[in-house]
């Protein structure tokens, strides 16, 4: 059985569970849903696009970046990010009434976030014309991006910006050919960030060893957990006002409406459910790629966010989906045994991504850009 069935299952047994109570909602659940799904699809259809034209007056080309920029990767899907926009430069800033105290204590995953924004933004300069030159700026605590003019060139990697999604399922098991593992390690690999790539099956074994270790201890801690179900998006509904956080739906989980899902969470959401379904996602994955950062600092942190995005950017254009399994590098204690097995000396593992090939799920919103620029 598929680990999305199996979830789906576990949703059922739940909601039987809850009896008369439940079956009263269920037929207005039902309506509500098919509405919220047609809203969904078509905010997903105009969020996750290409420009009409890369010709484009000076200020929509700005705005245009900002827009691909939201595009990338982030924690809990939170858009921890703000925008500043100056005729030359873009000046990407942390937001941080959007920070995750309790997954990400340092702001670490925030400074990745941002990095991945870059990468964007990086990919999609070029198409419009321009030469983009990001460089971390400590007295913002964020990154400045140049902008000159350069030649126009659209790359494989920018054209997988609408594309890309993380991909929270079971894979198929393939492996994938040699020539495109070494087209992911170029992508993977940054200025001062390394990335290391997995793909025998006993170092595979190995590395989950690890997640279910970190994923263990977050299951059990009650900051961790109600933090992550505050960012869980249960409806269509929820999920197209507030554009941000996880959605069911995108994470292979069927829509609910909020009080259902957030009154049976502690049911379905469990420790040992949550580590089968890791094993099952870790074996069918072909590979896994570590971000492993020089140095311990934000601008670090920053520039393993970019060769995440790269990567992942990389992977789609290959036909490759992926997801972030950072359970290893989440929990302090086991971040430090993870860098022993990694034979690290000083370098921080930075972020943990499983890949291969795999089916394609609903995708994240993200907010308007209007809210993220800062005037
Ligand atoms: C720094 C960082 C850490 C992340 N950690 C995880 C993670 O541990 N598990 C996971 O499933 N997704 C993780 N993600 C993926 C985000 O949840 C995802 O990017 C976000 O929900 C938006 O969805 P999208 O990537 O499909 O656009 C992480 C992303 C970033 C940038």
């Amino acid at each position: 059985m598929s680990e999305i069935h199996h979830c789906r299952r576990r949703f059922l047994v739940a909601l039987a569970a809850g009896g008369g109570f439940v079956a009263i909602g269920g037929a207005s659940a039902l309506a509500l849903n098919a509405r919220g799904r047609s809203g969904y699809e078509e905010a997903v259809k105009s969020t996750w696009r290409h420009s009409d034209s890369t010709d484009l007056p000076l200020l929509s080309v700005r705005k245009e970046l900002v827009r691909y920029a939201c595009l990338a990767a982030n924690s809990h899907n939170t858009q921890p990010w703000q925008f500043r926009l100056s005729d030359h430069s873009v000046l990407v800033l942390p937001d941080l009434k959007r920070r995750l105290p309790a997954v990400d204590p340092d702001d670490h995953h925030v400074l990745a976030s941002l990095g991945c924004a870059v990468e964007n933004i990086v990919q999609a300069a070029r198409a419009f014309g321009l030469r983009a030159v990001p460089s971390y700026d400590p007295d913002a605590h964020g990154i400045r991006v140049d902008l000159d003019t350069a030649p126009p060139g659209r790359t494989d990697l920018f054209d997988a910006i609408p594309h890309r999604q993380s991909t929270r399922a079971v894979y198929d098991g393939r492996s994938v050919p040699p020539e495109h593992l070494q087209l992911l390690e170029d992508a993977g690999n940054g200025d001062g960030v390394r990335m290391l790539l997995f793909t025998e099956r006993k170092q595979r074994e190995e590395i989950l060893s690890y997640l279910l270790a970190g994923n263990s201890a977050q299951m059990d801690d009650g900051a961790f957990v109600d933090e992550l179900k505050s960012w869980i998006r249960f409806s269509y509904g929820e999920a197209l006002s507030t554009r941000d956080g996880l959605f069911s739906k995108s994470s292979g989980n069927p829509a609910l409406p909020g009080w259902l899902g957030r009154l049976i969470f502690s049911e379905v959401f469990t420790k040992d459910a949550e580590n089968r379904k890791y094993v099952s996602q870790m074996r069918s994955s072909a590979g896994i790629a570590v971000f492993v950062s020089d140095k311990n600092e934000p601008a670090y942190w920053a520039e393993a966010g970019r060769c995440s995005q790269r990567f992942a950017l990389q992977a789609t254009a290959l036909g490759l989906c992926h997801a972030f399994i950072n359970q290893p590098v989440e929990v302090p204690a086991v971040r430090g045994q993870f860098a022993t097995y990694l034979g690290l000396g000083g370098g921080r593992p930075d972020l943990v991504m499983r890949f291969g090939y795999g089916p394609e799920l609903p995708k994240s919103l993200r907010r308007p850009v209007e809210h993220v620029i800062q005037s």
